[in-house]
């Protein structure tokens, strides 16, 4: 049996938005496993993001228990929750996120710098991560000169630069055109074979969520409403 590696136990989060009540996560109860590539998919507005974002501990449940790697992060305090990002989350959004004065390279390595490592070391992990999106010959391009499809694989070698345990991946395809979108999803599934890293997707899409998904949760009006 595999470690698992997030379990949420009846997870609840709302936003108050000028007076009204939004019921984001409603008694939300998940596993999943080390070595899963899982996809949650739902209508917009369904809870998706927030359920990464507290999955992640990017945000913290109002009650409810969220384990991540055998550790409690429902109640951690900020220092703590950005001590176990830095460690152990790799993270890839709709929108690349990256930083457009800096180069690929500079990108990927941003994620090191508060790190103790060495130059050289970072430098060294650096290029690995780009190797392995296949994006070592334009590392010194910035944003702006690479295509969607390359500024998302310098993302995702962003977000395996500190070999992480789970990467979180917020429709990370939503920006992309089909066949870059597919390129991505295979990157993502080799990483998932090559390292065995967590992979955890939230998709809009029906036929990314049935092809790459070896785990779909269905989400709806910020229930989980099937695991399959
Ligand atoms: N910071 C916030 N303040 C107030 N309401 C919020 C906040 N973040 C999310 N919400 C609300 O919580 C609900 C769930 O939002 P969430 O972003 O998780 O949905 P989603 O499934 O990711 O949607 P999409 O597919 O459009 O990205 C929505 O009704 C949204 O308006
Ligand atoms: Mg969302």
């Amino acid at each position: 049996m595999p470690d698992l590696m997030i379990k949420a136990e009846k997870v609840n989060k709302e936003y108050n938005r000028s007076g009204t009540i939004i019921r984001a996560l409603i008694d939300i109860d998940l596993e999943i496993y080390s070595g899963e590539v899982v996809a949650i998919q739902g209508p917009t507005a369904c809870g998706k993001t927030t359920l990464l974002n507290v999955l992640s501990g990017l945000d913290t449940p109002d009650d409810g228990k969220v384990f991540l790697d055998g550790e409690n992060i429902s109640r951690s305090a900020e220092k703590r929750l950005s001590t176990i990002r830095s460690q152990k989350i790799g993270f890839v959004f709709q929108d690349f996120n990256l930083i457009d004065s800096l180069t690929a390279i500079e990108n990927v390595s941003a994620l090191l710098w508060p790190t103790p490592l060495h130059k050289k070391d970072i430098e060294k992990r650096a290029l690995a991560a780009l190797r392995d999106v296949n994006m070592l010959e334009r590392k010194d391009h910035i944003p702006r000169q690479l295509s969607g499809g390359e500024k998302q694989r310098v993302a995702v070698a962003r977000a395996i630069v500190h070999q992480p345990r789970v990467i979180f991946a917020d429709e990370p395809t939503g920006n992309l055109d089909p066949q870059s979108g597919k390129e991505l999803m295979d990157l993502l599934v080799k990483l998932n074979k090559d390292y065995k890293t967590t992979v955890v997707i939230v998709t809009h899409d029906q036929q990314i969520a049935d092809k790459y998904g070896k785990k779909r949760v269905r989400m709806d009006r910020g229930k989980i409403v099937d695991i399959s």
